[in-house]
């Protein structure tokens, strides 16, 4: 303080004078001198210090983020490549991966989101919902905690203040085009019946896909006879399919809402005694290696594209968000439709990474 830098003298006699008067008790004490004058607060001559500035906000890189990932599951060749899509760019960019199975089991997913808010190390969380509701806790406990949330694949109903953004297919448009291309195969035809395979009752692409097939399937005047979930298993496709089939034949095409539900129901007609793709018109979404696979062998007339390569897209948005940028509640990712009468389809094929 200043003070004590300008007065060291007189503080000294003070101290002196004190010492002489206070502490001799065996002196006769001679009347107190008038005590100085209390010292005056000498005002400062210099500007007070300036105050300390803030720290300046800590600017996040790559290799800082520590991301806990809640994937739904291993549930077929789409999300095999979406898990590798994560793990492999992460190792590029440097990011330490927590990667979490849920399993398929939402009750699991929940769990692992509470794991990674506890986490001490884990400073963002992604996740690929299993289903459009249950979330409200867990994402409030994750805004009390700091840690920003990106959903990835699929979305959720509301909530939206809650998470940073959603990256992942318009999946009522995929169902749009399912169904525009389901009215191109079935023109002319006189009955225009189709089976719908659905994927796990409460997830977003199931509930979107089969919103957007209706939309335009019913402009060409398709009905949907049969729609049942099959948890967008190859096994439970084909179990689906036979049991209609034995209730009845009068089917001229199939939704399936995945690649591998359509696997399912290719073999069950096959079994029966139909030609799949000839007799039956068969559309699915996804557009994986099997199903481009499927093409060249004839079982199957369309794919629609879902992208499962999102994870440069997600970390981008991380690190934006661990940097407190703001982003759009949606970043939909972009998609084409595949067909089994495509001339280069050998080739596009060949060029696919999944
Ligand atoms: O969320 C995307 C969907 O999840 C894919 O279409 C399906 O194959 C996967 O289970």
């Amino acid at each position: 303080m200043k003070f004590t830098k300008v007065l060291p003298g007189l503080v000294m006699v003070l101290i002196l004078l004190a010492t002489m008067v206070g502490c001799s008790p065996a002196a006769t004490p001679e009347p107190a001198e008038p005590a100085a004058p209390a010292a005056t607060k000498v005002p400062a001559t210099e500007a007070p210090a300036a105050e300390e500035p803030e720290p300046a906000a800590k600017v996040y890189a790559y290799e800082d983020m520590v991301v806990g990932f809640l994937q739904t599951g291993s549930e077929g060749g789409w999300r095999a490549a979406n898990s590798a899509s994560f793990k492999e760019t992460a190792t590029q960019l440097g990011i330490t991966l927590k990667f979490y199975d849920s399993q398929n089991d939402l009750a699991k997913q929940v769990a692992g989101f509470q794991q990674f808010i506890q986490d001490p190390e884990v400073n963002v969380i992604v996740m690929s919902p299993l289903e459009v509701t249950g979330w409200e806790q867990v994402l409030k406990d994750a805004k009390a905690a700091g840690k920003p949330v990106i959903l990835s694949d699929r979305r959720i109903d509301g909530f939206e203040d809650l998470y940073v953004t959603f990256i992942g297919a318009d999946f009522v448009e995929e169902g749009r085009k399912a169904g525009r291309e389901m009215c191109k195969l079935l023109e002319g035809s006189e009955s225009k019946n189709v089976w719908e395979l659905v994927g796990n009752v409460g997830a977003a692409p199931a509930i979107d896909r089969g919103k957007g097939f209706r939309e335009t399937a019913a402009e060409c005047g398709i009905v949907v006879t049969n729609s049942q979930t099959a948890n967008w298993s190859v096994v439970e496709g084909k179990q689906v399919t036979e049991a209609w089939l034995k209730a009845s034949k009068d089917v001229q095409g199939i939704f399936g809402q995945n690649d591998e539900m359509a696997f399912g129901a290719i073999e069950a007609l096959k079994e029966a005694g139909l030609v799949p793709a000839v007799d039956v018109k068969i559309i699915s979404v996804d557009a994986t290696a099997g199903a481009f696979q499927a093409m060249l062998d004839g079982t199957l007339n369309v794919t629609v594209e879902c992208n499962p390569l999102l994870a440069p897209q997600v970390y981008e948005a991380a690190l934006a968000a661990l940097n407190g940028e703001s982003l759009p509640k949606w970043i939909p990712s972009q998609e084409s439709v595949f067909f089994m009468d495509d001339p280069s389809l050998k080739d596009i094929a060949a060029g696919r990474q999944y």
